[in-house]
């Protein structure tokens, strides 16, 4: 018999999610599947607010940002009788199967519905890029591009008022977004939770710079070190350079996904599919060395992802 399979997206939204719901539900259908689009994460799977998704509802999503099947946090999901409910919901909707897009937290419920007796897959879906089996995230290009693009634009200040700016850029914990963007804008330092730097080593090397006549300088902060404003001050009152903090803040999980999130998302949305086609559950799809592969989800959940120290030490190395 066909099968029917759900999928959902959960946690915070991020660029490319829409790209894997059109992926997931064309490849299904392409099988002769059914897909049931379940909205707002598994707030939607406990109370049943489903939709059938057919080749032409995902039409015209691919380019936009954000999720058409909505996406939210739940408590109750989190408790047994949560994941009980939703499991007795599946079983109400004959499904066979669900694919979760979403970030450590979502693959840790989908782990347990499993364990339950439905299978799940998930998909990296969040801009941090903090999920460990997986060498990419969907969104995480977008939002790097959007990081990017808005230091440029804050440079034309900072050029013109020969300022300090210290942009902040979104990660949760996670300096990956910070030390690609640092890289990519050519800053001066890049402040990661990952590897320390004292304001002292900041200010030396701003002041070194400045005596080779550097006029304006770009600091990336991570969120997961925050305090941005305080920094900025602290800088120009040991410098004497006018200095200014931005927080870019949700502009990063917005806005069309760019090439490489379009293409990651197609492809391991039609992966998952292939796993759930042959019963295989409780498994996270990612990307090692541009590969799509799955993995445990327990064992994905305990890995531990290295950071980006070249990257970091070439930002280092080529930024005075
Ligand atoms: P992300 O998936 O982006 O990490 P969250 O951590 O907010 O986002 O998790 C999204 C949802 O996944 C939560 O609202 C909850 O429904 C579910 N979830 C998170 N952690 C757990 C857990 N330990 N057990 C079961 N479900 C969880
Ligand atoms: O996980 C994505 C992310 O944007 C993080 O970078 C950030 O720390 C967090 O979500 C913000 O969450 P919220 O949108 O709930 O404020």
């Amino acid at each position: 018999m066909a099968k029917t399979i759900g999928i959902l997206t959960s946690g915070g939204d991020s660029p490319g999610m829409n790209a894997a719901v059109r992926a997931v539900t064309r490849a299904a259908i392409a099988k002769g599947m059914k897909v049931i689009g379940i909205e707002r994460g598994y707030n939607g799977l406990i109370h049943g607010e489903t939709r059938e998704l057919t080749e032409r509802s995902v039409s015209d999503i691919i380019q936009r940002g954000g999720t058409i099947l909505y996406t939210a946090r739940c408590l109750e999901f989190k408790e047994q009788a949560g994941v009980m409910k939703a499991k007795d919901k599946c079983i109400e909707l004959g499904l066979d199967g669900i694919v979760v897009i979403g970030g450590d937290g979502s693959f840790r419920g989908a782990a347990d519905l499993s364990a339950a007796g439905i299978p799940c897959v998930g998909l990296p879906g969040t801009i941090d890029n903090d999920i460990q089996c997986t060498d990419y995230t969907i969104g995480y290009d977008t939002a790097m591009n959007t990081a990017m693009e808005m230091v440029d634009k804050i440079r034309d200040t900072a050029q013109s008022h020969e300022r300090c700016s210290l942009v902040e850029v979104m990660g949760r914990n996670a300096g990956y977004i910070a030390v690609n963007t640092g890289v990519a804008v050519g800053a001066i330092a890049v402040v990661v939770p990952e590897i320390p730097i004292t304001t002292d080593e900041i200010v030396e090397k701003i002041m070194k710079s400045k005596a080779t006549g550097k006029k304006h300088f770009i600091i990336v902060v991570s969120e997961g070190v925050g305090h941005s404003e305080e920094l900025a001050k602290e800088i120009q009152a040991r410098t004497g350079i006018e200095s200014r903090a931005t927080i870019l803040g949700h502009v990063q999980r917005g806005g069309s996904p760019t090439v490489r999130d379009r293409v990651a998302a197609s492809r391991m949305g039609a992966y998952a599919v292939d796993l759930l086609e042959k019963g295989i559950g409780n498994r996270v799809v990612g990307m090692k060395r541009e590969e799509v592969i799955d993995v445990d989800i327990q064992e994905a959940l305990s890995m531990k992802k290295p950071f980006e120290t070249d990257l970091y030490n070439l930002s280092n190395l080529i930024s005075f």
